[in-house]
């Protein structure tokens, strides 16, 4: 572990308690200038510490910043988010997983960014992530799975989430089939899966989220200001990224775990406890055309299933619903 790595986390160990400089150097076997070093640039970063002669330090608050050290610092998981790779900036975090994942990164890792400037959507479409509000994230899973029950990681990436909306932020969300999240029917969070895989083999995947948390109206572009929200908005107060990004990922990894285990059965009960879309009238838009029906539910391969006036039932693997 990097000094600065140990270093927060005996902060963070100490729960806001002095520690000596002296029992920190010894601790971490470096000098006191260093660790004065390193303390000084934790400040410039946000990290608020008091200094008090003979006490020593005491890490005061530490900024909302989604770096590596601070996601890992509290994980609850076994395997998913132990390499996390933090960018102030980047284009997507969609390209820079995938360009790790080619190059061997284990399943588990994370690409996370404070700010996208080519942030991708759904059917070739833009995803904004203004800087210091949002969530954008990437995460890679190497799984043995056929290609068709893929699908089925979306979804339980969605109940992953609204899970954590619902339980660890006290914020009531839904799932719009197949990968949005609404609060109040407005969008909140966007997944975007995408595979690399040859015919009959997953190379791996990776799955984009991207979570409005504490963006303000004006942050959002006047093409979606209508149709989106924030978990700010809901709340009405700011909610810190890191303590959500380590939820979601640790009620991501039981799901997987579960799922890997058991299969999509259990998932898709979890799933249905979340998903807004089910038994209403829906239009749905493929790039084939529309059609309007009644959601009767999700099969067992997460295929969203629709009863058409005339009775019929429709299997919809890919579209945008509207309810
Ligand atoms: C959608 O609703 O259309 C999906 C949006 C997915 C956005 C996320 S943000 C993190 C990751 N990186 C990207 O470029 N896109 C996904």
């Amino acid at each position: 572990m990097k000094i600065r790595e140990s270093l927060l986390q005996m902060f963070k160990q100490a729960e806001g308690d002095f520690l000596s400089g002296e029992e920190i150097s010894r601790r971490l076997g470096v000098s006191r200038t260093a660790i004065w070093k390193h303390i000084e640039e934790l400040r410039e970063e946000g990290y608020v510490f008091d200094a008090v002669r003979r006490s020593g330090y005491r890490l005061v608050s530490t900024p909302d910043i989604m770096l590596a050290e601070e996601i890992k610092a509290g994980l609850m998981t076994r395997r998913l988010g132990h390499y996390v790779h933090y960018y102030a900036t980047i284009d997507s975090t969609q390209n820079k997983c995938q360009e790790l994942a080619k190059a061997g990164a284990p399943e588990g890792t994370l690409v996370v960014t404070d700010e996208q400037i080519g942030g991708k959507g759904r059917l070739g479409r833009v995803w904004h992530s203004p800087p210091g509000a949002g969530i954008s994230m990437s995460l890679l899973l190497r799984p043995t799975l056929e290609l068709q029950k893929c699908p089925q990681l979306t979804l339980l990436t969605a109940v992953a989430i609204v899970e954590t909306f619902r339980e660890f932020c006290g914020i009531d969300a839904q799932i719009k089939w197949p990968n949005d999240i609404l609060i109040d029917r407005k969008k909140v969070c966007g997944i975007l899966t995408e595979l690399n895989a040859e015919s009959d083999r997953i190379h791996f995947l990776i799955i984009g989220m991207g979570l409005n948390v504490n963006t303000l109206p004006e942050q959002f572009p006047d093409e979606v200001r209508d149709v989106a929200t924030s978990l700010r908005i809901a709340k009405g107060e700011a909610l810190r990224r890191v303590p959500i990004i380590q939820q979601i990922l640790f009620r991501l990894e039981e799901l997987y775990e579960l799922y890997l285990a058991q299969g999509f059965a259990p998932v898709k009960e979890r799933w249905e406890r979340c998903a807004i879309t089910i038994g209403k009238k829906v239009t749905i838009r493929t790039l084939q055309g529309s059609l309007s029906g009644y959601a009767e539910g999700i099969d067992d391969a997460g295929v969203l299933l629709v009863r058409q006036e005339d009775g019929a039932v429709t299997k919809v693997y890919s579209a945008d619903v509207e309810i």
